[in-house]
């Protein structure tokens, strides 16, 4: 069944060569298919520098969904999407590709949705290209994707480029952490409870941590990395956007500017980090060789094509304050590394303890509550809390249990639904709510330029072996407030 929202489109993915592509966006169209997602009308149109034609791109495409897809393949659905591909030739340079394309898409009365699968020193070429030959015009829909840019100045360049040829309501950024059913869970959970809701502040909340820890390493991917960084790469999207929906205020109304108005609110509210708090509110590491699930892994200056004087980090941590009223004295403790010891992302809020314990004579430091929200892998929800020991003991001991809530278990891992193949599917349905308005972009650059600019002036950079939690500075970050990271279990 076709849900009426989905409309009949062309899409056209710029880039259908590349790693993204065969990787994420492939795999997941053939999934929106096998849900009968896709409108029967909908043509996918593969745009790419290659001397093939649509049969070969065909093969190219069904040898990428058979490598990437994490399920079965199944041939009468394959039957469904490969009806659907076209491959066109384009060299994004010359005006004379982009009049060709605009004869193809005007065959039908379709929705565009241009995804630029490509490097951004790409896009331009693009915006432009089509905007000379008029295939711009609203109600088409133009998807592009990080790095937006690796500072304010640069991802302004990109917007100012972007907007020149489309509206705002036509771009859809992506952030693929936006797509994750865990992170949408976090709304429902933070805004359809009332015991969440109401003690989610600083009356009641004493700190909050967000982890996303990774076990992989550059993955040859080194020019990029080298140059942004593991702050550009994922806290300034990726993390910073977590913070926003842990911390936002109700929005007026699940709208795509309901939700985007509170976000901004969050990121404008960041407190700057100055120079000379830089070496107490952040830590930088950097992996050196060691062991990941046995396998001997090397250093972040021993992968191919490295510059062994790299300084770029790869591990960060950082102590974040928001200066609102809700968050006035609650600080977010945010860390993100490579090559760490397992890959998961969890957010723990740590609760105030009891200002005043009655059951103090038996019990010394007895330890907070705590609500743990794990976003990858286990989807779960684990409450701490404190009991009685049972039994007839005079002495009222009281020790901490847990009660977890598997997300999937209830709701059905059937359901699952992978980040890219949601935001294709709301791509489709034209629905901004979860991707990145340029607003959030620009405003989460201004926060952490001077971050970046504060560290080329300090010397930072601690090696942490592979394998570990990352350098001792992140612990000291947290420790200094007589806190810790909440340990991996
Ligand atoms: C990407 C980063 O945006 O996110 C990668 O560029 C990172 O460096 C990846 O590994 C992590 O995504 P996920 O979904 O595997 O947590």
């Amino acid at each position: 069944m076709i849900t009426e929202t989905n409309q009949a489109c062309d899409l056209v993915i710029f880039g259908t060569k590349g790693d993204l592509a065969r990787r994420k966006l492939l795999p997941a169209l053939y999934k929106l298919e096998k849900s009968q997602k896709i409108h029967p009308d909908t043509r996918i149109i593969g745009a790419g520098r290659a001397d093939w034609n649509t049969e070969d791109y065909i093969n190219v495409v069904k040898k990428a969904i058979k490598k990437f897809l994490n399920e079965k393949f199944d041939e009468n659905i394959w039957k469904k999407l490969s009806s659907r591909l076209n491959f066109f030739n384009i060299d994004v340079s010359k005006d004379i590709y982009f009049l060709e394309l605009k004869k193809i898409l005007h065959e039908k009365k379709n929705i565009i949705i241009y995804y630029c699968a490509v490097p951004p020193n790409t896009f331009n070429a693009i915006f432009s290209g089509l905007g000379k030959v008029n295939l711009n015009y609203f109600p088409s829909r133009i998807i592009i994707e990080k790095p937006l840019g690796i500072s304010l100045e640069t991802s302004k360049k990109i917007n100012n480029q972007i907007s020149k040829y489309f509206l705002e309501s036509q771009i859809f950024r992506i952030d693929h952490y936006l797509g994750k059913e865990s992170i949408l869970n976090l709304l429902a959970l933070r805004f359809s409870n009332s015991f969440f809701f109401h003690s989610w502040n600083n009356k009641i909340i004493d700190h909050i941590q967000i982890t996303v820890s990774e076990e992989v390493g550059i993955e040859n991917r080194w020019n990029y990395f080298d140059q942004m960084g593991q702050t550009r790469d994922m806290i300034q999207n990726h993390l910073l956007q977590i913070l926003t929906i842990v911390s936002m205020d109700q929005p007026k109304n699940i709208t795509p500017e309901g939700i985007r108005d509170e976000k901004l609110k969050i990121l404008r509210s960041l407190k700057k980090i100055h120079l000379n708090e830089i070496n107490i509110k952040t830590a930088r590491g950097q992996y050196a060789s060691g062991v990941i699930n046995g396998r001997k892994v090397p250093s972040y200056v021993e992968e191919n094509g490295a510059n062994k004087n790299s300084k770029t980090e790869t591990f960060v941590s950082i102590k974040v304050d928001i200066d609102n009223h809700r968050w006035c004295g609650v600080p977010f403790y945010l860390r993100t590394g490579k090559r760490l010891a397992y890959k998961y992302s969890e957010i723990v809020v740590v609760f105030k303890k009891m200002s005043n314990n009655l059951f103090q004579e038996f019990n010394k430091n007895l330890p907070p509550n705590k609500l743990i929200i794990r976003l990858e892998p286990n989807e779960s929800i684990k409450i701490e809390f404190l009991k009685k020991v049972p039994g007839l003991s005079k002495e009222y001991k009281l020790i901490n249990d847990r009660m977890e809530c598997n997300y999937f278990n209830i709701n059905n891992t059937k359901n699952f639904v992978d980040a890219y193949e949601r935001l294709l599917f709301e791509s489709m349905r034209g629905i901004q709510s979860l991707f990145v308005c340029r607003d959030e972009v620009e405003e989460a650059w201004k926060w952490i330029d001077p971050i970046i600019n504060s560290w080329k002036k300090t010397n930072t950079l601690q090696l942490y072996k592979s394998g570990t939690w990352g350098p001792k500075n992140s612990d000291e970050i947290i420790m200094r407030d007589g806190r810790f990271w909440e340990t991996f279990n």
